[in-house]
């Protein structure tokens, strides 16, 4: 069967639904790039992120510990989509920043972009401690 019979053989809704979905595909820089709002959530430390350097990642959000004790400076929290193209970043903990493996983007341990493609920083969430409970807002 020759292309031109096959797509005239599909029906007008299922061709809709092919160009839709292809135009969501093709998009960069879109919406997957746009931090989480509204964010609240909270972590018992004695169970998690109990060593320096060690991070977490929930509701889109990267959770780190960056120093001993359980204070707020202790800690630090941003978006994990990077803000160049969306992937999930890491956190190198000898480098003491954030690195996005898809195309070499770095930022520092409060977002900020060292090294691009990255247009911007990462936004940084609110990170409070009562007793061993982290909790995270933004
Ligand atoms: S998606 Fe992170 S550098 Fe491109």
């Amino acid at each position: 069967m020759e292309r031109r019979d096959f797509l005239g053989t599909l029906s007008a809704p299922v061709l809709a639904a092919c160009a839709v979905c292809m135009g969501a595909c093709s998009k960069s820089g879109d919406s997957s790039t746009t931090a989480p709002t509204g964010v609240n959530f909270s972590i018992d430390l004695n169970g998690s992120l109990t060593t320096v350097g060690s991070s977490l990642a929930q509701s889109g959000v990267m959770v780190v510990r960056l120093a001993a004790g359980n204070s707020a400076g202790s800690f630090t929290a941003v978006q994990q989509a990077c803000t160049h193209e969306g992937v999930a970043i890491n956190y190198d903990a000898q480098g003491t920043r954030f690195v996005c493996n898809a195309h070499g983007s770095v930022f520092n341990t409060s977002g900020a972009v060292t090294t691009g493609p990255a247009p911007r920083a990462l936004k940084q969430y609110s990170v409070s401690v009562t007793g061993t409970t982290l909790t995270i807002t933004g």
